[in-house]
């Protein structure tokens, strides 16, 4: 693990041809599997980016699609892994965003097979945003696919100000987000967390009452229910409500259209607007990130065992 510190320069230039460094796997497993690699530079598309990575996080998709759990629509072996991008562009292309810009980006590495876990990512235009200037890249790297996955299925579950939301998982990477971008919108949030040491984050980020219990939670009270882990706490959402899941691995949502309860788990998709939402969010200081501990490149394989034993406050960044 190393500690933050003064970063060297970045180089907003490249020169053509030459390898760059990758987290690659060649087959899935536990940590030891991800190798530090030389790949060929990324060739840009038409309306693509190219950005020099500066630090990226370790979000739960990188871990499973490393163990080999995600199955059908895993891009073929082998593969370069991660979503999460916080860089300076090289090489802006027609996007109008120049060399030397300090952006974020995050790429649907599943879809796609273009993992950010490289020196150099070309990206389209329409993913990356501008990053926050109020925090540092190794911050602004947890921001990408939480902070979408928060924003979008907010967005989703149409809350307005004046209504009352649960957020289950409140303390997570997702959750965390999502409670304070709610409590930026105005709406009054309460908050499902996992155990006693998150109670204080959830209240100092918002939340009014924090339960431990689900059973703690007042029945059919909610307007909508995000959930961030699987809970189906769905005895909490009023009738007529929204309930968004998004722990695809805990399968569909009960049906709960009997009582007029809308269902969905949500993807998260690339989203360069939302991005830039997000940025404005944390400029204006509504939005707080949480770095629990950044690791080197060459400590990858350690960094996905510390991210594995759980109990975080906070993400895990990795530095290139
Ligand atoms: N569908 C999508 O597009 C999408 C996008 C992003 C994430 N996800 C999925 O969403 C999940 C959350 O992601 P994340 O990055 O926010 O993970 P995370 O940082 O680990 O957050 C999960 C949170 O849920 C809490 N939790 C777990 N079990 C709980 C329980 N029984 N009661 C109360 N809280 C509980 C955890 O507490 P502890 O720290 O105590 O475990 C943690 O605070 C993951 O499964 C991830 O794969 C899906």
């Amino acid at each position: 693990m190393i500690a933050e510190g003064v970063a060297p320069p970045v180089s907003s230039s490249r020169v053509k041809g030459s390898p760059v460094r990758a987290i690659q796997i060649d087959r899935f497993g536990t940590p030891d599997v991800l190798s530090l690699v030389e790949a060929p530079q990324p060739e840009p598309g038409p309306e693509e980016v190219v950005i020099r990575t500066v630090a990226t996080s370790i979000n739960p998709v990188d871990d499973k699609t490393r163990e080999g759990a995600i199955g059908e629509g895993t891009p073929p072996l082998p593969m370069t892994l991660g979503w999460d991008l916080a860089g300076i562009v090289v090489d802006g292309g027609s996007s109008g965003l120049r060399a030397g810009e300090r952006v974020i980006a995050m790429s649907h590495q599943l879809s796609s097979g273009r993992g950010t876990w490289a020196d150099l990512v070309a990206l389209p235009a329409q993913a990356v945003a501008a990053a926050p200037e109020a925090v540092s890249l190794v911050e602004a790297a947890t921001l990408p696919l939480a902070g979408l996955t928060a924003l979008q299925t907010l967005d989703w579950l149409a809350v307005s100000a004046g209504e009352r939301l649960l957020v289950a998982g409140a303390a997570g990477a997702v959750g965390g987000l999502a409670l304070q971008i709610a409590r930026a919108r105005g709406i009054e949030v309460d908050a499902l967390v996992s155990r006693d040491a998150q109670v204080a984050f959830a209240h100092g980020h918002g939340a009014g009452l924090v339960a431990t219990d689900s059973s703690d939670l007042q029945e059919r009270s909610y307007d909508a229910v995000f959930d961030t882990f699987g809970a189906f706490v769905t005895e909490a959402v009023a009738d007529g409500g929204r309930y968004a899941s998004i722990a695809t691995q805990a399968g569909p949502v009960p049906d709960l259209s009997a009582r007029g309860v809308r269902t969905t788990v949500n993807q998260v998709r690339e989203d360069g607007a939302g991005l830039n939402e997000l940025t404005r969010l944390v400029d204006r200081g509504s939005l707080h990130l949480r770095v629990h501990s950044t690791f080197g490149l060459h400590e990858i394989q350690a960094a996905h065992e510390r991210f594995l034993q759980g109990s975080l406050a906070g993400k895990i960044t990795v530095t290139f």
